[in-house]
C-alpha cells in the first residue's frame, strides 16, 4: 500500500486544459483509471502519435490496452451517445471489454437534452452557453431526486415504473416550454434496448474500488471540466452542474478523501474558455490569434461543440485558487509550444478592484459578479521567440521558458510534473509521475502564501 498512489487530474483553469494528455501519461503507471463527474460535455484528445482518439464520456485511460476504467457514480451518461461513442473506440482498434460503468450514474434521458436547449434559450443573453447535452437538467433531476440511474435502465420492470413516475413531470415541463412531449412506450423500448447494450459493461464500480483499496492498487482520477466551471467554486452561474474540482472525485466514485495521495492540476502555458462567464485576461486581435492557432490542428476549437475558445493570457490569481480548492501539490503545463512566437509573455499577477482601485494577490470567490470588479495587472516576462516543439527535457528548454515555468511554480508553491510541448503524448515532458512515488514520498499540498 505504501507504495501505490491514488491521484486525482484536476483541470486547474476553465476545461480544455489538456487533462486527457496529462491523464494517459500518468496513467501508465495506473492499475485503474475513474472518471468521476460530468458526462458527454467533455472532449479529451489522446494523441498517440499514430492516432487521435476523442473521449467524451469513457475515460482516456482507455487508450492504455486492458487498462481497467470506471464511469463512476457522479457521471450523467447518455446511454445512445455511449454506444457510439464505443463504437467509433472499437473502429479505432481500441479493447474495451475493460470498462466499468457504475449503475449509480444518472441517465442523460431526451427530455434532459431538449430541456438543456430550452434552458438555454429561455435565458437569453444571459445564456450560459452549455454544450446541450442535458448536463443541467440531468443533474438537477438527480438533485430533486427524480433521476434514473443507469441500473434501472437495465430491468425494463424497473424502468417502466420510474418513467411512470417521472415521464409526467417531464412532459409537463417540456409543454411548458412548447416542446414536443416524449412517449412512455417509445422511451422504455429505446432506453432499454440500449441498455441490454451497455448490460455487460453496468456494474458495482464502488465494489471495485473498495477491492483496489485492499489489494493496493493504483488508481488515477480523470476531472472533467475544470475548477472555474465547479457548480460551487467556479464562475457561478457560469458553471457546469458538477462537481469538477478534487473533493469531487471523492463523492464521484465512492471514496473518502484520506484515499487521495496527490492532486495534479493541468493548465495550459495561457488560458481559454469556450461558452459564456468571466474572463479577466481575455484577449482580442493579434494576441488572441497567435494564442487561438487555428491552422494548426491542436487550434483552440471545443473537442465536443466545435466552437471558437476565448483565448487570454494566463491568470496567477485565478491559478493561485485553483491551488487552493483543489489542494494541488503537482502541476502540468501544457501547450507551452503556443508561446513560441510571441517576443514578451503577460501574466496576470494580481488584480485591481474596479472602483478602489485597491491591488489584490489572492481572490476568495470567483462567482461572476466578483470576478466583473477584477482589472488584470500583468508581469511581463521576456519570451524565448524559438521553437520549443518537441523539446525533449526540462534543461533542454530555451533559458526564458524555464524561467517561465519556474515563476509559475514558485507563485503557486506547487511542483512541475509534467510540460506539454506539442500535441502529441510523446510531446510531454516529464519531471515527475506521482503515480510512481510511494505514499511517504508526496511533497505536502501547497501551502496558501
Ligand atoms: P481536455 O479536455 O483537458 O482533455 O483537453 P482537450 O482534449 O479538449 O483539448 C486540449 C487540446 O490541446 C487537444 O487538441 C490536444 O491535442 C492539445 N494539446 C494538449 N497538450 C498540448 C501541448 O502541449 N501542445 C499542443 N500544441 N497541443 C496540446
Ligand atoms: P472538458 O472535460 C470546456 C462549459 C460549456 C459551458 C459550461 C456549461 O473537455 O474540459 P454544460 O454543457 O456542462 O452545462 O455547459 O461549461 N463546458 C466545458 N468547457 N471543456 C469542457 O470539458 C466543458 N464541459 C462543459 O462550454 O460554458
Ligand atoms: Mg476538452
Amino acid at each position: 500500500m505504501e507504495n501505490t498512489t491514488w491521484t486525482v487530474v484536476v483541470g486547474a483553469q476553465a476545461g480544455d486544459e489538456g487533462k486527457a494528455k496529462v491523464t494517459h501519461k500518468a496513467a501508465a503507471d495506473a492499475e485503474i483509471v475513474v472518471r468521476y463527474q460530468g458526462g458527454p460535455n467533455a472532449g479529451h484528445t489522446v494523441n498517440t502519435g499514430s492516432k487521435t482518439l476523442k473521449f467524451h464520456q469513457t475515460p482516456s485511460g482507455l487508450a492504455h490496452p486492458g487498462k481497467l476504467c470506471i464511469m463512476g457514480p457522479g457521471m450523467v451518461l447518455d446511454p445512445p451517445l455511449l454506444l457510439s461513442e464505443i463504437a467509433k473506440l472499437v473502429a479505432e482498434g481500441i479493447d474495451v471489454s475493460s470498462l466499468r460503468i457504475s449503475r449509480k450514474a444518472h441517465a442523460i434521458m431526451p427530455w434532459h437534452i431538449t430541456l438543456d436547449g430550452a434552458d438555454e434559450a429561455d435565458r437569453g443573453a444571459g445564456k450560459i452557453g452549455t454544450t446541450k447535452k442535458g448536463i443541467g437538467p440531468t443533474y438537477a433531476d438527480k438533485m430533486s431526486r427524480s433521476g434514473i440511474r443507469m441500473g434501472d435502465l437495465v430491468d425494463r420492470e424497473a424502468l417502466a415504473a420510474k418513467l411512470r413516475s417521472v415521464l409526467p413531470r417531464a412532459n409537463r415541463l417540456l409543454s411548458l416550454y412548447g416542446q414536443p412531449l416524449q412517449d412512455h412506450e417509445q422511451v422504455l423500448e429505446s432506453y432499454h434496448a440500449a441498455a441490454l447494450q451497455l448490460a455487460p459493461y453496468i456494474t458495482d464500480t464502488d465494489a471495485i474500488l473498495s477491492a483496489a483499496r485492499r489489494d493496493g492498487k493504483s488508481v488515477l482520477f480523470e476531472g472533467a471540466q475544470g475548477t472555474f466551471l465547479d457548480v460551487d467554486h467556479g464562475t457561478y452561474p457560469f458553471v457546469t452542474s458538477s462537481t469538477p474540482t478534487a473533493g469531487g472525485a471523492c463523492s464521484g466514485s465512492g471514496i473518502g478523501p484520506t484515499m487521495v495521495d496527490a492532486v495534479l492540476g493541468v493548465s495550459k502555458s495561457f488560458f481559454t474558455r469556450v461558452g459564456e462567464g468571466p474572463f479577466p485576461t481575455e484577449q482580442e486581435g493579434d494576441v488572441a490569434q497567435m494564442l487561438a492557432q487555428l491552422d494548426k490542428p491542436w487550434a483552440e476549437k471545443g473537442t465536443t461543440t466545435g466552437r471558437l475558445r476565448r483565448c487570454g493570457w494566463l491568470d496567477l490569481v485565478l491559478l493561485r485558487y485553483s491551488t487552493r480548492v483543489n489542494g494541488t501539490n503537482f502541476l502540468a503545463v501544457t501547450k507551452l509550444d503556443t508561446l513560441d512566437q510571441f517576443e514578451e509573455v503577460n501574466v496576470c499577477t494580481a488584480y485591481r478592484v474596479k472602483g478602489s482601485g485597491q491591488v489584490i494577490t489572492e481572490i476568495d470567490d470567483m462567482s461572476a459578479g466578483v470576478l466583473a470588479q477584477m482589472e488584470p495587472i500583468y508581469t511581463t516576462l521576456p519570451g524565448w521567440n524559438s521553437s520549443t516543439f518537441g523539446c525533449p527535457s526540462f534543461g533542454e528548454l530555451p533559458d526564458q521558458a524555464r524561467a517561465y515555468l519556474n515563476f509559475i511554480e514558485s507563485n503557486l508553491g506547487v511542483q512541475l510534473a509534467y510540460i506539454g510541448v506539442g500535441p502529441a503524448c510523446e510531446h510531454t515532458i516529464e519531471l515527475i509521475n506521482p503515480m510512481k512515488l510511494g505514499r511517504r514520498s508526496l511533497p505536502g499540498l501547497a501551502s496558501r502564501t
